[in-house]
């Protein structure tokens, strides 16, 4: 037998009223928010990630999935969907369009990580994009659709984090003073923050590491070399943020692993998750369009990790199933009966099924009640004879009759 990819899951129909919801969800929200969805490739150019991430990071160093086309070109698949949303939206003139300056997305994502739980290789991310926007109510619009969507959920445990990376003239003054900082601690460093010192010495603040995180204590914090209008900006996210009721902690060492962010950066994570807590993040990107070609653009959003929020996810947060009809019928001519009221219901998006198996009385109530019919049509020979069907409500058991030939009718209006 060929097995599934390690880290790789199938969705089984047990699971997916969780998807529903939680995808239900996104779309409403967004759409509340004035958000328009845009459906992006699964795979790009190897550099545009390369471009958009940064090459010191851990995604583009160890965990994409790259692979060469037929004619060489080397393609990956998305780990993310910040840069390919970027890449549409200067590639295919976007900012002509006033409907897709407030972008979302849902779909999958890979990453070659080390499976655990809440760590896939493949998994799925609801993520939004707000283009052109400077102003910091674009980012308390934002953290509010993250917040929104977690509360609409009903998830438990939450935490907003928020910190601010400045503008890149901030972060380079304040890398040279951590950087000097470090001097003498290398041997206090796990084997990949002694290399970030290199590479990319703003990761090793949020390294998890107990070594490195002893190491950093004391160190310069971030939000001291802001300058005033980037203190402004973080300012006035903070205050939008109370103004709307949204708690947060302001966290000096976050980074976040992917180089385009500047200013506001934000992780929310969960304490029912184990070690991979971290639910949804994002932050503010201004530099990404100059990066990949485009003109100076503003622009800030946020992904969260659908399979956390499904593992989160309490029982409460699930809708009623809808009710459905179960059509029991039997006989010659009761067979032919319940075929068609099978079809005129169906024609109204009613779900109705049956057992084509089961072919007395007895079995087809037996599987109705073990598939968990609302409700049964008991139709037989008798039943058709006598221009009549009995709908028997599983639960309360009661029992209507009506006539057969506005049995359809009678049953939608029922339902709804
Ligand atoms: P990220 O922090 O890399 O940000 O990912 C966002 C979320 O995706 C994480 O908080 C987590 O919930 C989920 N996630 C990441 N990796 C995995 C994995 N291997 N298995 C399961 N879930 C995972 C971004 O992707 C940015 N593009 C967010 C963004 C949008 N920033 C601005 N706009």
């Amino acid at each position: 037998m060929i097995r599934g990819i390690k880290g790789v899951k199938d969705i089984t129909p047990d699971q997916i009223p969780k998807w529903t919801i939680t995808e239900r969800t996104a779309h409403a929200l967004s759409h509340a928010f004035g958000f328009h969805e845009i459906r992006i490739p699964v795979f790009e150019k190897t550099e545009l990630y390369v471009r958009s991430l940064g090459d010191a990071t851990d995604l583009v160093e160890k965990e994409m999935y790259t692979f060469s086309d037929r004619d060489g070109t080397s393609l990956t698949l998305r780990p993310e969907g910040t840069a390919g949303v970027v890449r549409a939206f200067i590639e295919r003139g976007l900012k002509a369009q006033p409907s897709s300056r407030k972008l979302y997305y849902i779909g999958p994502m890979f990453r070659h990580e080390r499976p655990q739980a809440g760590r896939f290789r493949q998994f799925h991310q609801f993520g939004v994009e707000s283009v052109g926007n400077a102003h910091p109510d674009a980012d308390i619009e934002v953290i509010t659709l993250l917040w929104r969507y977690f509360s609409a959920l009903h998830l438990p445990g939450l935490v907003l984090e928020i910190n601010s990376l400045g503008e890149s003239s901030d972060r380079q003054e304040y890398i040279r003073t951590f950087v000097s900082f470090l001097k003498g601690k290398e041997p206090r460093l796990c084997g990949n923050c002694q290399r970030r010192i290199h590479t990319n010495p703003l990761r090793i603040l949020d390294c998890k590491v107990p070594l490195c995180r002893e190491t950093v204590k004391g160190a310069p914090s971030i939000t001291e070399f802001l300058s005033q209008p980037c203190q402004q900006h973080f300012d006035h996210v903070l205050r939008g943020l109370r103004l709307l009721g949204i708690p947060y902690t302001i966290n000096p060492c976050l980074v976040r692993g992917l180089d385009y962010y500047a200013l506001t950066t934000f992780e929310v994570s969960c304490s029912v998750l184990g070690a991979q807590n971290a639910i949804g993040a994002g932050g503010r990107y201004d530099g990404l369009f100059q990066t990949l070609g485009g003109p100076p653009t503003p622009a800030v959003g946020f992904a969260i990790g659908l399979e956390r929020v499904i593992l989160a996810l309490p029982e409460s947060a699930l809708p009623q199933p809808d009710p459905w009809v179960f059509i029991a019928s039997f006989g010659e001519k009761g067979r032919e009966a319940g075929l068609s009221l099978l079809d005129s219901l169906r024609a109204e998006h009613v779900k109705a099924d049956t057992d084509y198996h089961a072919s007395t009385l007895k079995t087809l109530l037996r599987s109705a009640d073990r598939l968990g019919a609302t409700y049964v049509v008991i139709l037989g020979d008798d039943e058709v004879a006598g221009n009549r069907i009995t709908l028997r409500n599983m639960v309360t058991k009661e029992q209507v009759t009506y006539p057969l030939s506005t049995a359809s009718a009678a049953i939608v209006n029922q339902l709804r």
